[in-house]
């Protein structure tokens, strides 16, 4: 992390009021497949981390039992309650939580995060991915500044002094070696796009779906 949590924190607190108002194209793009692949069954709870002011979960709110939303900054968060309010949604919470200690041990389904990650070095998107993994969720959805080439160093579309963003083999390799598989790969831009990123069964989920000596339990 090229900065502290603190100074990402109150980097984004300054701008949390216009934040909603300065949006790119790829951004929307980007937002919007994190929004199609998430798609929460409705008893689905689903953990958006860095969720600023909302964007990913005010969109599945209404399609989820509920919305658990993580960011540093409380700014951003106050303005994602606001949204909620004006909206008349009641089942989403924002409260403090990092990538690496989302401080939610609750069941999740779904987890999302759009824009953020890129804030994390690559040593520290690995750890956030394995936390993540460890939350057993079915599915991982990640919208994010990641390099699909070379970056261009004369158009970054990030800001090199505050963002770290990722090779897309870089991320590939996290996700596989914390369990999971990539099923999707969006590109948006050289410099932007969306992993889904789905979970291995594990034996212990094999156990819960069946007892292995007992086939015909499943029958
Ligand atoms: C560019 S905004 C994206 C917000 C939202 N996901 C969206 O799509 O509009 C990045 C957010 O990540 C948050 N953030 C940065 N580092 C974080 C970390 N280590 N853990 C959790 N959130 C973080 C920031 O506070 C900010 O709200």
């Amino acid at each position: 992390m090229k900065k502290s949590l603190e100074d990402h924190a109150t980097r984004f607190d300054e701008k949390a009021g216009e934040y909603d108002e300065s949006k790119s194209d790829e951004y929307r793009a980007c937002a919007n497949l994190v929004i199609e692949h998430a798609a929460p069954e409705v008893d689905d709870v689903v953990l958006d981390l860095g969720t600023g002011t909302g964007a990913i979960a005010l969109a599945l709110a209404p399609d989820a039992d509920r919305v658990v939303g993580r960011d540093i900054s409380e700014g951003m968060m106050e303005e994602a309650e606001q949204k909620a309010d004006d909206e008349g949604l009641e089942n989403l919470e924002f409260e403090y939580g990092t990538f690496r200690e989302p401080e939610y041990d609750g069941p999740v389904d779904v987890v999302t995060s759009n824009f953020a990650m890129h804030h994390l070095s690559d040593d520290e998107k690995r750890e956030a991915i394995d936390v993540i993994a460890g939350l057993e969720p079915r599915k991982f959805v990640l919208g994010d500044v990641m390099f699909f080439g070379e970056p261009d160093s004369d158009a970054p579309f990030y800001s090199p002094e505050v963002d770290d963003p990722a090779t897309v083999g870089a991320l590939a390799d996290a996700f596989t070696d914390a369990g999971f598989s990539l099923t999707a790969v969006e590109r948006v831009h050289d410099q932007v796009g969306v992993l889904v990123a789905e979970r291995s069964p594990t034996a212990a989920d094999a156990d819960e779906v069946g007892d292995p000596d007992d086939p015909a339990a499943d029958a």
